[in-house]
């Protein structure tokens, strides 16, 4: 514990939830840069849409990570946010950097918005087991805004040939694809 908390909980538990939260932010760190990814690099129909779309995603999960960071301070820990450290301590794969076409960037986003809701929501029923109810909400509140974010991404796939490919990872769908022009 690296800084004085006043807040009634065991110090087991703070270190439990801090720990948790800096999962969360590093997680945070590395999806909201592979969103931009998506915003810079996305070509093809409805380009001003997705473009558009990547960016409101992105700005939203700033916001969460800076949640998850001012929380783990709040319970005395130290925020572990530099870019190095998220990138060692994030749950996501990294970007395929073979996407070009605008639904290989969706059904990327998907994966991965997809992986992030569900770590918030193992993250609720951790906090529930270490009685914060605080920290839960702060989960809950996240979670209900990244399922909103999934749902505005993977309507994106309805009805286009990537429809009813669910059981297919991203990664093999591009690897039916060129390899993206050298940046
Ligand atoms: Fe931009």
């Amino acid at each position: 514990m690296k800084f004085p908390s006043h807040i009634n909980l065991p110090r087991e538990a703070r270190a439990e939830l801090i720990k948790l939260l800096n999962t969360c932010l590093a997680t945070s760190i590395d999806l909201h840069w592979q969103v931009k990814q998506a915003h810079w690099n996305i070509r093809g129909k409805n380009f001003i849409s997705r473009h558009e779309l990547f960016d409101d995603v992105a700005d939203h999960v700033r916001k969460h990570a800076d949640n998850f960071a001012e929380r783990a301070g709040a319970l005395g820990g130290y925020a572990l946010g530099t870019i190095r450290l998220a990138a060692k301590n994030s749950e996501l794969e990294e970007y395929d950097l073979s996407a070009v076409d605008g639904d290989d960037h969706i059904r990327i986003l998907v994966d991965r918005v997809s992986r992030y809701a569900a770590i918030l929501r193992d993250g609720i029923q951790r906090c529930a087991d270490l009685n914060d109810p605080v920290t839960e909400d702060l989960f809950t509140q996240v979670l209900s805004e990244v399922e909103q974010d999934l749902w505005f991404l993977e309507s994106h796939l309805y009805g286009s040939a990537a429809t009813g490919r669910d059981d297919i990872a991203p990664s093999a769908i591009l690897e039916e694809r060129s390899p993206a022009p050298n940046a």
